[in-house]
């Protein structure tokens, strides 16, 4: 079993070759716990979503950064995506289903990482930057039961 006290932070610059880095990290870290396979899905596809935001959205004029960090905590992991963009101004409406700054996006990323994280908290301000926050369980049917 995995230790209680394991985390990691990871900080890239917010391109789209990243996010797959940022997908496989928290996965790897994810399956050292007591996750299942498809619970490990539904993290990556968090995960992703969150870190793809940053990189789409965060940064209109200049390169920036994306921090990914992961905790182990009782019963489940903590993640933490942060960046320092744009920032969003009317967060209660970015995060409805099919609302999106841009035509051409499904503006269903924030619905995806709420539903399929346990707990999940946005905070963002205009001109500073975004951070979501997510925690997922390990569900009792899926969790091993034996020593390991
Ligand atoms: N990190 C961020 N920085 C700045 N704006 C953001 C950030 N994340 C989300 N937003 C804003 O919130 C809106 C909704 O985000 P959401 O991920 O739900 O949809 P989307 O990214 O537009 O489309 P999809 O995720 O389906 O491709 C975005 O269109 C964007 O305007
Ligand atoms: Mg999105």
């Amino acid at each position: 079993v995995a230790s209680a006290a394991n985390y990691f932070r990871l900080e890239m610059a917010a391109v789209p070759e990243n996010v797959g880095l940022a997908r496989l990290a928290v996965a790897t870290f994810a399956a050292n716990l007591d996750f299942s396979v498809p619970e490990v899905e539904e993290l990556k596809v968090a995960v992703s979503e969150a870190v793809s935001n940053a990189v789409i959205h965060a940064y209109p004029t200049e390169p920036g950064r994306v921090v990914v960090q992961c905790r182990a905590v009782a019963g489940g992991v903590l993640v933490e995506v942060a960046d320092e963009g744009i920032g969003i101004e009317d967060l209660d409406e970015a995060r409805k289903p099919s609302v999106s700054s841009d035509p051409e996006r499904m503006g269903l990323g924030f619905v995806f990482m709420e539903s399929f994280s346990d707990e999940f908290h946005v905070e963002s301000a205009p001109g500073k930057g975004t951070r979501v926050r997510m925690l997922k369980r390990v569900a009792e049917a899926g969790r091993a039961t034996g020593a390991s």
